[in-house]
């Protein structure tokens, strides 16, 4: 279904022809939502520049669209303002229509793209033999967000989880193993993650101080390079190790993806250097392959090499993506590659970008975007950290969350004098806990550092979960309280918009169709997470203002028809965002 904006904008570009001629019809109306709801619900700024071009005055020019404009059943008549705007109103009769379509529509109005693409992604990407920290759980939560916002656009989105799971850390591991815990390279659970974490930061030290296991370490590197089974067996069980911690993150997240990590691309990584070497990119610099792109410099402001291959013969990260950008345009015919990770890398995407683009592996129709984020921060600004000063494990973080959103629960439940199961709490806990932290990661705009705060994101107020996910229950609880069957009312009952706030929220609702499409090209999801909470305010707005239950027919229905479609909105909306909701919490 078209939004409004689309709706009057293909009527203005009519009254462009109309009045101004053919090469006029596709002049941009420039539609803006209304500066002031006095005067309005949008208002078109076009007249100022087409004066311009016209060389006429921009009221009279606006007089002249006015009189082309065949609106007359979508808005009042338009009125003309200060040096040329165009207010327009919508009328109530065309929004108790849209409303109406809406929601008969089980995609509540949102459109399925007209030109579906394969769309690779890439995020959450932890490291084996490491923790994930929270730049993986930003990662994880945007990523998987807008990996949902895509799919329900319609396109056909590869999920990829590109594991740290190759390279130099592993002979290290391997080669400390081997003295220190041999069966952990035979045996299947001989360690757990946090072992495997503590061997691996004392194995890093032995490998910085000790040059004879340096070079045992290195020879592991070889080992594994070139099969050797009982290394590939050791880095096999490392592997899977992690990978299982890892999936208790993503189940309890509820986030799906395809591993595809670094060693997928090891057999890939020969051919690029040879192809940037017949492509004449590469330089040779202190025994290391180069390739030196344009606007990418050091500290000093000396010209910035990306090192594709180590003076050892050895491979790097970047290495590494550029097969993977290959792959992922000519194997998996993506034509939009999606990153998703800290800002910290936005250089090393850049510069792979530009080498991939120099060496026009990069064709004209696939878009290729870094989404960044900012940091984690502990509710004293500083990067957050356990009191200890480790990175906080990402398990202990979400089982708090689950914690304290049942503190929560059990303090209200005594205080509203309810019983509930011991089934119920947990389940509540549970959700009310999890979304709370993806919802606060999701509601800032990714690229700014966001401060971690259990109390703000679990309070019952404000742009958090527990507020979204209260607004649905309360339309459940209406549902309950009135016996309605949401599915049963009267298909043909017709959608009153009387009130204010019954405006305001139909408006509203009116809205997500261009809000997720939007989201689907900025991949900004905070934008859906601002429209959800305009919504609910909108909607506690109209409960207060507007008896549901209590009114007489054909109002009654129509209002249990606007809670209805809010309720379901939150669902989806929240559901775009990886968040479900609770029929009663
Ligand atoms: N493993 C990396 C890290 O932990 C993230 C990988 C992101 N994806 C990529 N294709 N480089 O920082």
């Amino acid at each position: 279904m078209n939004s409004i904006a689309q709706q009057l904008k293909t009527r203005f570009e009519k009254a462009f022809t109309a009045a101004f001629g053919e090469s006029y019809s596709g002049t941009d109306p420039m539609l803006a939502p209304a500066g002031n709801p006095k005067f309005g619900d949008f208002q078109c700024n076009a007249a100022m520049s087409l004066g311009k071009k016209l060389g006429k005055p921009p009221r009279a020019i606006a007089s002249t669209i006015v009189e082309n404009l065949d609106i007359a059943d979508i808005c009042e008549t338009p009125e003309i303002a200060g040096p040329g705007f165009i207010n327009l109103k919508l009328k109530p009769a065309y929004l108790e229509a849209q409303v109406r379509a809406i929601a008969i529509d089980p995609r509540l109005g949102i459109s399925q793209t007209e030109a579906p693409q394969r769309i690779a992604i890439d995020f959450s990407s932890p490291n084996i033999a490491k923790e994930m920290h929270v730049g993986h759980l930003r990662s994880t939560i945007i990523g998987d967000a807008i990996a949902r916002i895509l799919e329900f656009q319609g396109h056909d989105v590869l999920r990829i989880n590109h594991i740290g799971d190759w390279g130099t850390q592993f002979g290290m591991l391997i080669a400390y193993l081997r003295e220190v815990h041999p069966e952990a390279l035979t045996t299947a659970d001989a360690l757990d993650l946090g072992d495997l974490v503590a061997f691996y930061r004392q194995a890093k030290q032995r490998f910085d101080t000790d040059e004879t296991f340096k070079e045992t370490a290195r020879q592991e590197v070889v080992k594994l390079q070139a099969g050797a089974e009982d290394t590939r067996r050791a880095w096999k069980l490392l592997c899977d190790q992690s990978r299982r911690e890892f999936q208790v993150i993503y189940d309890l997240l509820d986030i799906k993806l395809t591993e595809r990590g670094e060693s997928f691309y090891n057999p890939l990584l020969p051919a690029v250097v040879e192809d940037l070497t017949n492509l004449g990119l590469l330089v040779e610099s202190d025994g290391a392959k180069c390739v030196f792109v344009d606007g990418f410099t050091n500290k000093e402001g000396e010209p910035l090499p990306l090192i594709v291959q180590k003076t050892d013969g050895g491979y790097n990260y970047a290495t590494t993506d550029l097969a993977a950008v290959r792959y992922r345009i000519k194997e998996d015919g993506a034509k939009r590659l999606i990153y998703v990770t800290d800002s910290g890398q936005s250089n090393h995407f850049a510069q792979v970008f530009a080498v991939a683009r120099k060496a026009n592996w990069i064709p004209e129709d696939v878009e290729i975007v870094h989404v960044p984020f900012g940091l984690v921060l502990g509710e004293d600004g500083k990067k957050s950290k356990t009191r200890s000063g480790d990175t906080v494990r990402l398990q202990d973080l979400l089982d708090e969350a689950i914690v304290r959103a049942r503190k929560d629960l059990e303090e209200r439940l005594v205080t509203e004098e309810r019983h509930e199961t011991e089934e119920f709490i947990a389940n509540v806990s549970h959700v009310v806990g999890l979304s709370a932290v993806k919802y606060a990661d999701l509601s800032q705009n990714r690229a700014s550092n966001y401060v971690f705060s259990y109390d703000k994101m679990l309070a019952l107020q404000g742009n958090t979960a527990p507020y979204m996910l209260y607004a649905y229950v309360r339309v459940q609880g209406i549902r309950r309280k009135g016996e309605i069957n949401f599915d049963n009312l009267d298909a043909g009952a017709k959608v009153i918009l009387q009130s204010d706030a019954e405006l305001v929220l139909a408006k509203h609702l009116l809205q997500l169709n261009e809000v997720v499409n939007a989201v689907g090209g900025d991949l900004l999801p905070n934008r859906i997470c601002q429209y959800l909470f305009e919504l609910s305010q909108k909607f506690n707005q109209f409960f207060e203002q507007c008896p549901v239950l209590q009114s007489e027919e054909p109002l009654r229905t129509s209002r249990l028809i606007l809670c209805d479609l809010t309720a379901r909105t939150l669902k989806l909306g929240l559901g775009l965002l990886g968040i479900q909701v609770l029929e009663r919490m």
